[in-house]
């Protein structure tokens, strides 16, 4: 496993929309490793493969560090949402920025695990938060562009 480079705000692969995966080979299951790892170094949630530089439609999800295990889903589609949320976000891509948005409140998503086996996944608040983030993200889109207006705030990070 390796740590990956963490596309940031300005690069414009962030605004492509990522392809299908047709293949499940040793490379993506690198490919996902790597996500894992490198999400867990920056303490995020979720991550797109479009963050580090791949053009694939594979997210990796982690809410609940303690509790939950991680969430892998290739060629995620959202079946179903319900519900608002307006939440406070950010992104591994927009270090230290920070804001509201509004998501759904629950949302089910379908794809196919690391194994390639089908999942549906039913995600309420943060999970349902995560979900519909990291699915943008396969979209071209990013938080920033769909902030409540007024609500963006920038946090220094403290020095080392
Ligand atoms: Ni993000």
């Amino acid at each position: 496993m390796a740590l990956r480079t963490i596309r940031q705000e300005g690069d414009e692969i962030l605004s492509k929309i990522s392809k299908p995966v047709e293949k499940i080979d040793d490379k993506l299951q690198e490919l996902i490793d790597d996500m894992i790892e490198t999400m867990h170094h920056y303490n995020g949630v979720g991550l797109a493969a479009v963050q580090v530089g791949v053009l694939k439609r594979v997210i990796v999800i982690h809410t609940d560090y303690e509790k939950e295990e991680v969430i892998v889903l290739i060629n995620p589609e959202i079946k179903k949402q319900k519900g608002e949320q307006c939440v406070e976000e950010g992104c591994l891509s927009f270090p230290n920025k920070f804001a509201k948005v509004v998501r759904p409140e629950e949302v089910v998503v379908e794809g196919l695990d690391r194994n390639g086996k089908t999942i549906k996944i039913t995600g309420k608040d943060l999970l349902a938060q995560a979900i519909a983030h990291e699915v943008d993200h396969l979209n071209g889109e990013v938080f920033i562009d769909k902030i409540l207006p007024g609500t963006l705030e920038y946090i220094t990070p403290e020095q080392e």
